[in-house]
């Protein structure tokens, strides 16, 4: 099992990343959070240093991710104030509105920054810095989406799909250096990122769901992990769909 004692969290503050990091904290974990919103992230540190005992550090900084030139720093701040580190999340992201980046290159790009670039440049660092160190975790959120291209959210699944690839290659370079690679690829969850989208129906799940699932991959570490679980199964569907179909179809 791996140690979840000492984490960072870049995406702090996203739904999914705030309740996992209530969990740990509730599992004896020290955080150090990175959130965009200098608000949103005292909010949360707030809150996780009410849920924590003394012995364990609770702090952060608030950063723009976009911005790769901070990156460096972040990393070693938050290993001094927490003594090291044993495991990262990265959990950021933004849904890109489809329609206007296929008429935008412009904001295109900048989706691929945020949901792409930003996250191997991060995981770059963080690579070498586990691989040394000869122990870690690092888990990402990516998504199904990043699975198989389609029309209503390609960009987005392009990025993730990206995230997703240079994972499988990261986790077989360190897998020699026993550390652990595990992407995280939710389906549909109810969160500010999904306001716009209608959220009937079962395959909605909640980010406490989600978040209870990442803690187990992460400590398990398990490569890929589909949540719910039941995603591997439609996945699996949605990837074996022939393109002459697929093409035709409006997903
Ligand atoms: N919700 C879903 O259905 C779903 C499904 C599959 C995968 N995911 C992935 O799950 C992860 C968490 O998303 P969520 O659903 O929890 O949505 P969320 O609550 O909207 O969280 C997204 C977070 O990303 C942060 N962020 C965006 N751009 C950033 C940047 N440049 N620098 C720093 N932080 C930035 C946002 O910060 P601000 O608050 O400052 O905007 C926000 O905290 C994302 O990677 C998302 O792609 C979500």
């Amino acid at each position: 099992m791996n140690s979840l004692k000492r984490v960072i969290i870049f995406g702090a503050t996203s739904s999914i990343a705030e309740q996992t990091a209530r969990l740990l904290v509730a599992q004896g974990a020290s955080i150090y959070c990175i959130g965009r919103s200098p608000k949103k992230l005292k909010a949360l540190i707030d809150d996780l240093k009410v849920r924590a005992s003394t012995d364990q550090c609770i702090d952060g900084c608030a950063a723009n991710l976009t911005d790769t030139s901070q990156h460096a720093r972040l990393i070693e701040t938050a290993e001094r104030v927490l003594g090291g580190i044993d495991s990262v999340l990265i959990a950021h992201g933004t849904l890109p509105n489809q329609k206007a980046c296929q008429t935008d290159t412009l904001l295109t790009r900048q989706e691929f920054e945020t949901n792409a670039l930003s996250v191997i440049d991060l995981l770059t660092l963080i690579a070498n810095y586990f691989e040394q160190q000869q122990h870690g975790v690092i888990a990402v959120i990516s998504s199904v989406a990043g699975d198989r291209g389609r029309q209503s959210n390609y960009v987005y699944g392009a990025a993730k799909g990206m995230v997703t690839l240079f994972l499988q290659g990261l986790r077989n370079r360190l897998s020699k250096a026993n550390v652990d690679v595990v992407t995280i690829k939710p389906g549909f969850v109810d969160t500010p990122m999904t306001d716009g989208l209608d959220k009937r129906g079962p395959l909605w799940a909640k980010p406490k769901d989600i978040a209870t699932g990442i803690i187990k991959a992460m400590r398990t570490g398990k490569g890929e992990v589909y949540l719910p679980w039941f995603w591997k199964g439609i996945m699996l569907v949605i990837r074996h769909i022939p393109d002459s179909i697929f093409k035709r179809m409006s997903l």
